[in-house]
């Protein structure tokens, strides 16, 4: 963290996911400092041990040293731009090529990447801006392993030369902007009106942690309709093929409904053509999964 002025004020632990949902934006110019190796070693512990969706659960590892990670994002990808300056990347490995994987990639995944904002660091998801086959080089793959996304890991730059290159590309992608949970949010039925000023503010807190969530291009494709009553159940639907972003979500909901004391989980239903019948979605929604 920093004053106004980009000085460091000293590292801060943020208290709860929330809090990191909030702080989390995404990095592309990191400065000349190495994560302590103790801080390294507890992501990977953390990664290690983290929740997940599937049997065999995606592995994360680690590469360090700015120049190797630097030859692995040279990389102009669209309007993203160059990441700089990373010491470390996180390399999402997922067991095989397959949507269920990469969701459960982007659940652990978005997991460590909170733990790392809580402590201060900053990040980037990338499934663009790096040269796979270069990762690919460089970490140990289990046979049938596919590196499927990868997360810049770092102190953010401060300076105002970065400041203004990592706010241009933000605009340039309008990373800023969330859709209204109105929008995203409907009641019991596809298209049916939800309101949060009606609803249960913890459900209102935790739709808002998901509508924070990082997605590719910023496209935010998550949709839920809410089912009330006296068990509360939240489906989960995609508006394009994009199972990562689909784990990530899940993440934010997962972690905020744990600190506000529910004890529910996901149930995978992807693709399921009775979850899309059952809330009268149409053609091309993409069913993901039931929190309840
Ligand atoms: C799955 C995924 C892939 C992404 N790929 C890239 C990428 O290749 N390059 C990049 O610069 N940003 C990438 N991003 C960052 C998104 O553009 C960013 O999360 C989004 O614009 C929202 O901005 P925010 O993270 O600052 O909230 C990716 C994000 C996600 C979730």
């Amino acid at each position: 963290m920093a004053d106004l002025d980009g000085q460091p004020v000293g590292v801060e632990m943020l208290e709860t996911f929330r809090e990191a949902i909030r702080f989390r934006h995404s990095t592309r110019r990191y400065a000349d400092r190495s994560v302590p190796d103790d801080g390294l070693a507890h992501l990977l512990e953390f990664a290690a041990q983290a929740p997940h969706l599937t049997d065999v659960p995606p592995r994360v590892t680690l590469i360090s040293g700015r120049e190797q990670v630097g030859q692995i994002l040279a990389r102009y990808i669209g309007v993203y731009g160059l990441v700089q300056g990373a010491p470390h990347l996180l390399v999402g490995l997922i067991p095989e090529d397959s949507d269920r994987a990469r969701l459960d990639l982007g659940y652990v995944l978005e997991q460590v990447v909170l733990e790392a904002t809580r402590r201060d660091l900053s990040t980037c998801w990338m499934t663009g801006s790096y040269h796979p086959e270069r990762a690919a080089d460089r970490v140990e793959r289990r046979p049938g392993e596919v590196i499927a996304a990868t997360v810049a890991l770092g102190y953010a730059r401060e300076d105002r030369l970065a400041r203004l290159h990592d706010s241009t590309i933000r605009r340039l992608v309008a990373a800023h902007r969330r859709r209204p949970l109105e929008e995203i949010v409907f009641a019991g039925k596809w298209g049916a009106p939800w309101s949060p000023t009606r609803a249960d503010p913890a459900l209102v807190e935790v739709l808002e942690c998901a509508r924070l969530a990082p997605s590719a291009e910023n496209r935010q494709p998550w949709r839920f309709v809410v089912e009330g009553g006296a068990k509360l159940r939240l489906h989960l639907f995609l508006t394009g093929p994009s199972p990562i972003d689909a784990g990530i979500v899940m993440a934010h909901v997962a972690l905020a409904g744990a600190e506000l004391g529910w004890d529910g989980h996901w149930v995978l239903h992807w693709q399921d053509p009775a979850l899309l019948e059952m809330v009268s979605a149409p053609p091309g929604i993409i069913p993901v999964g039931t929190f309840s």
